[in-house]
């Protein structure tokens, strides 16, 4: 049996998150210059969605393609990135759709270009009613700046009195934050080998399982993230409570 067969026919993740990262020092081992590493982190980004969706019944996927940090970074590099995704959704909106993918967007859109923007919202438009794999890209992504938008929106409602201060729990604070709907991600993967979240997913990670690669994100492979998710399916997940046979 392939461990892709064993993988498959064990307990499979609902939503799997990855940190892309590397991009950066992929090119800069090869003498290139930073952009050509994104790019290549856009083929291996590509070639593990073209991946997941038939080959795996994985129901959710979200990539972490630009932080609100990211917005820091040389304007030269932060071009390039919005080029790039740019000609990543409509160079392959039409192969997802036909894949039965659904884009779904979190981020802070209003700091994206206008063209972008437009193209991000006709994307995920034209894939609305797909039922296959729900691909997430985190976009001008931040997981504080998520919750803080959503502590604003509760308070905006708390303010016109059509919510209760008092009624606002966990479960009520989720349902204002932008992944809304969609179930928090088992597994986190980050790639590079920097160990650490970078304000992604704050909120929704919070009992997920970590999963720490040392390849730079354009060498991941779809073999290595089977073996990902094989060793997710080593791991005890407790969430805080102890199994009945040992209480
Ligand atoms: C991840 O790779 C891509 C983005 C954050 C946009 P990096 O660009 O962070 O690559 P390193 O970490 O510098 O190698
Ligand atoms: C996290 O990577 C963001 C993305 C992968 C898009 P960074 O490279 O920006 O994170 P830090 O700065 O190393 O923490
Ligand atoms: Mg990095």
């Amino acid at each position: 049996m392939t461990l892709l067969e064993q993988v498959r026919k064990g307990r499979l993740p609902q939503h799997v998150a990855i940190i892309m990262d590397g991009n950066g020092r992929w090119a800069e081992a090869r003498g290139l210059p930073r952009t050509a590493g994104h790019r290549a982190g856009a083929a291996a980004a590509e070639r593990l969605i073209r991946f997941v969706g038939p080959r795996l019944e994985l129901p959710y996927l979200t990539l972490f393609a630009f932080s609100s940090e990211n917005w820091a970074r040389p304007r030269g590099e932060v071009e390039f990135l919005m080029d790039l995704l740019s000609d990543f959704l409509r160079s392959r909106l039409a192969e997802f759709a036909e894949a039965g993918i659904q884009l779904r967007v979190i981020g802070d859109l209003s700091r994206v270009p206008d063209r972008l923007r437009r193209e991000v919202c006709e994307a995920v438009a034209a894939t609305r009613d797909n039922r296959g794999l729900r691909l997430t890209i985190a976009l001008s992504y931040g997981g504080r700046q998520e919750i803080a938008a959503a502590a604003r929106r509760i308070a905006e409602e708390a303010v016109a009195g059509r919510l209760r201060p008092d009624a606002v729990d966990a479960d009520v604070f989720a349902g204002f934050l932008e992944t809304a709907g969609a179930p928090d991600p088992d597994l986190v993967i980050r790639t590079s080998g920097e160990e650490r979240v970078s304000n992604f997913l704050l909120w929704q990670s919070a009992y997920a399982e970590l999963h720490f690669a040392q390849t730079l994100w354009p060498d991941f492979t779809p073999a290595e993230f089977v073996r990902a998710l094989a060793e997710y399916q080593t791991r005890t997940r407790r969430f805080g409570a102890v199994e009945e046979a040992t209480a």
